[in-house]
């Protein structure tokens, strides 16, 4: 029999489902073959044990949840990891998390969300690790092999990982989410596939379906993505689930005119498991009896989902790694906080810095709706809780950093939280203590609900309360520094005129308020690099580094008219994707090629010094975009292909090294083949998307 996932617990030896959406039937529930959210060794150990018992066939339920970034040890969000350019720190967090969901009875989690983005109205940005495709590539690859490590699934404190939402989730028109979405055919395998295909070849154990339409087809419903492409082409063989009740809103897409082709279509198009609707079940025993679909369908889809669990050793051990000792040991211990916090230390961008930071003990004011705050965990922490995160006011207080003072300021939105009635009385409180002050940190941002699934925003401003504590308190001091949560890249261009420093925490997790605290002093040297740029306006998104050129290319500052251009704002981002500050300085030599020719069967070496040159040691991120010249199609401007991340003491120099293949150079030519051109590439290497460090070689 097929599987429902839905949310079921016990009650008197009952599985049932109080959030039973799906109005599933008692029946119904009892063939479900998976369920979707229920966490903790003892509870999931009973439900397994009892369905166990009831039914003959003893095949186990699989428990699946939503662990994002980390699972009770919260890290900070995918958007935010994406800005560390680090996968192995990102491999270890994914590890993290298996450890703890595993001990907590889980076995597979619905990440990583490999969809690529570029519109920061859409409020899933924040799950994504950004605008690049082939960055998002190695950190879809770093957390699958985080959560399932590399000796198959029955490996102690190992989870399966789900790869979605597939495809091109992460282009929904106009920033709206679950909304249509446009791709030419180039665009989709170019660009959007390439990070879930990367996650697949890690060996991804399943794959989710996605929302929306792609070519008018809703991907559910879709055969050739899913049977062509997927697995066809990308060659994956496991278990494809679809997205919560994507299956019977095929009927609201208006494919299908009712829940029984709506069965038959997801069957028909390769979709193995119906996530909470009775589509499945409740459909496809009359489908195969009337002759409309066979039956071979369904075995192989059964098969798909009997060897997953097979892979996960639940018919030798249903409970896995279930253990209730284990879990109180594991969850959010020292050592699972500590690369928390090295995680969100590294994840963090100094946007802006006239010198104010580090601070240095002076007298501090610690001021805003963030400062004792500790919902920081972002939108799809639902195993987080403010009692075991750090807000700010708790890191400052943990370091000891001698005078600093604390006000709230204003309320965090009109929308979000208490009234506005304590407004005026906050304000004034919050400005008398800014003008006795040395220096000011306002801790600024947007509410963690205002990103994530279904939160996306036309207006990515801050709220207008939080604006006008800005502006006052700029007005009684001049060394103020943002620090800035966001679930993604928000309009800033105020904050960055006024501010003496700004520094993106985006939503840091569990540890945050420790890891501000080591920032902000110095103690730990901010390195992290955008990786999706902020817009200069709401207006220029979807906005990313690599676009294509155009017939008539825009050069910034000059009045020419009928260029590719807006008349009110610049075409260039607020700060571009690879962009951000240390608190030291870095010289980044020439680039050197190994050879001016390349052959298709050659590897060219692109090297370049790197030099701390600054009086403090820090870790620049040393990153190469190629630019392919000419093509039989408009080619992006410049992609990246290589990044690395240099740890440099003062005045120590370093040699960076990237190799160029030519399979790097590849793309769908006008003839729709992935292949290379010869001709000429531009290399460029230095230290974000506009670097202009470059030499050039010739693909024979
Ligand atoms: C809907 C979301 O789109 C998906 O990302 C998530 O994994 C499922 N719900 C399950 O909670």
């Amino acid at each position: 029999m097929l599987q429902v996932s839905g949310m079921f617990y016990t009650d008197d030896g009952v599985l049932t489902g109080p959030e039973n959406t799906a109005g599933y039937t008692e029946e119904e529930i009892r063939v479900a073959g998976s369920v979707l959210g229920t966490v903790g060794a003892g509870q999931l150990k009973k439900i397994q044990r009892e369905y166990m018992e009831r039914h003959p066939h003893h095949i186990p339920l699989i428990f699946m949840a939503d662990i994002i970034n980390g699972f009770r040890t919260v890290f900070p969000i995918p958007l935010a990891q994406g800005c560390t350019f680090d996968p192995k720190l990102v491999e270890e967090g994914a590890a993290v998390a298996a450890r703890e969901s595993a001990a907590s009875g889980l076995h597979l989690t619905f990440s990583p969300m490999a969809d690529l983005v570029r519109d920061a109205r859409w409020g899933r940005v924040m799950e994504s690790t950004g605008e690049d495709a082939w960055l998002n590539g190695c950190f879809a690859r770093a957390m699958v092999e985080g959560y399932q490590g590399r000796s198959g699934l029955r490996e102690k404190g190992r989870i399966a990982a789900c790869v979605k939402h597939f495809a091109g989730y992460g282009a929904p028109t106009a920033g709206r989410d679950y909304n249509t979405v446009e791709l030419s055919e180039r665009t989709l395998r170019d660009d959007y596939l390439p990070a879930y295909k990367e996650a697949i070849d890690a060996g991804a154990a399943t794959v989710m379906t996605s929302f929306n339409t792609l070519d008018r087809i809703p991907s559910s419903a879709n055969r050739r993505l899913m049977r062509d492409i997927l697995r066809g082409e990308m060659g994956f063989e496991g278990v494809l689930i679809s997205d919560w009740a994507a299956i019977e809103e095929l009927c609201s897409h208006g494919v299908a005119r009712d829940k029984e082709e709506a069965a038959r279509l997801a069957l028909e198009a390769g979709v193995d498991i119906d996530m909470m609707t009775n589509c499945y079940c409740r459909h496809l025993k009359e489908l195969v009896e009337s002759g409309a679909v066979s039956s071979a369908l369904i075995d192989e889809a059964v098969l798909r989902i009997l060897k997953l669990k097979n892979d996960l050793g639940l018919f030798e051990d249903p409970y896995k790694d279930a253990d209730e000792r284990e879990e109180k040991v594991l969850v959010l211990c020292d050592e699972h906080r500590k690369t928390a916090r090295r995680m969100a230390a590294e994840s963090f961008v100094l946007l802006k810095n006239d010198g104010i930071l580090p601070l240095a003990g002076e007298r501090t004011a610690f001021i805003g709706p963030y400062v004792a705050n500790a919902e920081i965990y972002g939108a799809w922490s639902m195993f987080g809780t403010p009692e075991t995160t750090v807000s700010i006011e708790q890191g400052i207080k943990n370091r000891g950093c001698g005078h600093a003072y604390f006000a709230e300021g204003c309320i965090l939105s009109a929308d979000f939280g208490r009234s506005e009635e304590t407004a005026g009385k906050l304000l004034q409180e919050a400005v008398e203590l800014a003008q006795k002050a040395d220096k000011v940190v306002l801790a600024l941002g947007e509410h963690r609900l205002q990103s994530g699934e279904a939160a996306s925003r036309a207006d990515i401003t801050l709220p207008d309360c939080q604006m006008e504590l800005f502006r006052q308190v700029c007005a009684v001091n001049k060394n103020v520094v943002v620090v800035l949560f966001s679930g993604r890249p928000l309009d800033i261009r105020e904050i960055c005129g006024q501010a003496a420093a700004v520094l993106a925490v985006w939503m840091p997790g569990t540890e945050g308020g420790n890891a501000i605290a080591d920032v902000l002093f110095g103690d730990v040297n901010p390195s992290g690099r955008l990786s999706m740029s902020f817009p200069y306006s709401v207006g220029q998104v979807p906005i990313f580094y690599g676009q294509f050129r155009t017939g008539r290319p825009y050069i910034e500052g000059t009045e020419e008219k009928y260029f590719s251009r807006y008349l009110d704002i610049p075409n260039r981002p607020l700060y571009p994707f690879g962009y951000g500050l240390s608190y030291t300085t870095f010289a980044i030599g020439p680039v050197q090629l190994s050879a001016q020719q390349m052959r298709r069967t050659d590897r060219l070496r692109v090297t370049v010094t790197v030099k701390n040159t600054g009086t403090v040691g820090g870790s620049e991120v040393v990153q190469m975009y190629l630019a392919d010249v000419n093509g039989s199609v408009a080619r992006p401007v410049r992609e990246l292909r290589g990044f690395c991340k240099v740890r440099l003491e003062p005045g120590e120099e370093s040699e960076v090294s990237f190799e160029i293949t030519e399979e790097m150079l590849r793309f769908h030519d006008i003839h729709m083949d992935y292949v290379s051109e010869p001709g000429v590439f531009r290399v460029f290497v230095g230290d974000c998307s506009e670097t202009e460090n470059g030499a050039a070689f010739v693909l024979e």
